[in-house]
Parts: structure tokens; C-alpha cells; sequence
């Protein structure tokens, strides 16, 4: 039973994958309209961008890869320039490119809109908010689960002694970090590269 669960999850995935690799394909005017000339320049360079940074986890001075993060409630997480976390199935939403940066050794990283230049910060009560500001709040650990998917959980804050994640709902609104699980679908993310780009740019 949970074997053919776990195929269904991925099915769900990969087609979402798939979708996403047709829209950029199919759509490229339209896609890019409203980025900026760098969101543009950040979104096309982040293939090149993988292979520098192919040893992917933890290299010194802070490791940069730019990468959407794709729901298991099939959403793209997004950061918009008022600092609301949400999600959208656009993958094209210029709000859902973002910047991850390995801050410290043991997974911990930030978050940032390459639009917004915000941060993905959770505060004590868990709510999750897009800051200008880098701080302490910002800072997640990132778990790999067993399911191919991450999860994010606030590396300041914990409820009770229950770590607190980043979930976006089946409606792809975010969840108040104290109502989350770590087995929860809701808090697992696939973090996406655009693979497109390669194929583009060979
Ligand atoms: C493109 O990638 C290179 C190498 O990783 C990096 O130094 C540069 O800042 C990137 N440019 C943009 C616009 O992201
Ligand atoms: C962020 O930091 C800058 C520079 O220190 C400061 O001017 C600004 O007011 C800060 N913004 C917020 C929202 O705290």
C-alpha cells in the first residue's frame, strides 16, 4: 500500500516536471515578460551555475544555486515584492526563482526571492513571512527525506520541541509552521534546476 502510494506521489511529480519543461519550451516570449533583464540573466544562467557548483551540498563560502522549489501539493513556492509566501503553478512566475545559499555546515540555508530580493524568514509563531533583511529567522535545515523530496525546517524556532516547516497547503497557501509535520506532503519540496536551460544553451 504505501509502495503504491509512493509511485502515485511521483507520478504526480513527474508530470508536473514535464509540464514544467513544456511551458518553458512552448512559451518562451510570454514566460519571461515580466522579469527584469537580471531575473532573466539569473533564470538563464543556473544551468551553467550547476556545474560549478556540482559538489551541490556543502562547499565553503556559501554555496549559490538558483532553483524553484516544487511541492508535493504541487505548487512552486513564491516570494512576491509585499513579502507574502504563496504558492503558483505558473512555472514561470518570476516570484518562484529563487536563490538558496548554504549558510552553515549541516544544511542549513537561506532562501531568497531572485525578484523580491526577500528572504524566506519564519518567525516564533511560525508564520511564514518574505523579509528584506537577512537574519537568524531566515536560516532552515534542509532534510532529505526518504520520498526523493526535502524538507525545510526553521533552524531558530520549534514548537514544543517539534520542528516547524515550510508547507504550502493543497490550495498553495502557506501553513502556520506550529500545524506542520515533517511527513506531512505539505512540507515536502523537490528543489527544481532549470534543466531546460541546459538543453538550451548546448
Ligand atoms: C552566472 O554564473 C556564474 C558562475 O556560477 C556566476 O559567477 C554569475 O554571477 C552568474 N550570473 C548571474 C546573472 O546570475
Ligand atoms: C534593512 O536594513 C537596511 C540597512 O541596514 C535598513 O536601512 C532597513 O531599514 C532595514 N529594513 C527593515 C525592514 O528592517
Amino acid at each position: 500500500m504505501r509502495k503504491w502510494m509512493l509511485t502515485l506521489n511521483l507520478q504526480n511529480v513527474f508530470s508536473g516536471l514535464y509540464l514544467h519543461a513544456m511551458f518553458l519550451f512552448g512559451s518562451m516570449c510570454v514566460v519571461y515578460s515580466d522579469c527584469t533583464p537580471q531575473q532573466l540573466a539569473a533564470f538563464m544562467n543556473c544551468s551553467r551555475h550547476e556545474r560549478h557548483t556540482r559538489n551541490y551540498d556543502y562547499m565553503e563560502g556559501g554555496d549559490v544555486r538558483i532553483r524553484q522549489l516544487f511541492s508535493n501539493t504541487l505548487w512552486f513556492l513564491t516570494i512576491d515584492d509585499q513579502g507574502s509566501i504563496g504558492g503558483t503553478q505558473d512555472p514561470a512566475d518570476c516570484n518562484s526563482i529563487l536563490e538558496i545559499r548554504t549558510v552553515s555546515e549541516g544544511g542549513i540555508l537561506a532562501i531568497k526571492g531572485v525578484k523580491s530580493q526577500r528572504y524566506i524568514s519564519m518567525t516564533k509563531a511560525g508564520v511564514l513571512q518574505g523579509k528584506e533583511n537577512y537574519s537568524e529567522n531566515c536560516n532552515f535545515k534542509e532534510v532529505f527525506l526518504e520520498n526523493y523530496f526535502n524538507a525545510y525546517s526553521s533552524a531558530k524556532w520549534t514548537k514544543n520541541g517539534k520542528e516547524m516547516f515550510i508547507a504550502l497547503s493543497p490550495k498553495g497557501k502557506p501553513i502556520r509552521g506550529k500545524k506542520t509535520r515533517r511527513e506531512q506532503k505539505s512540507s515536502h519540496f523537490i528543489p527544481m534546476k532549470c534543466q531546460e536551460d541546459d538543453k538550451r544553451v548546448d
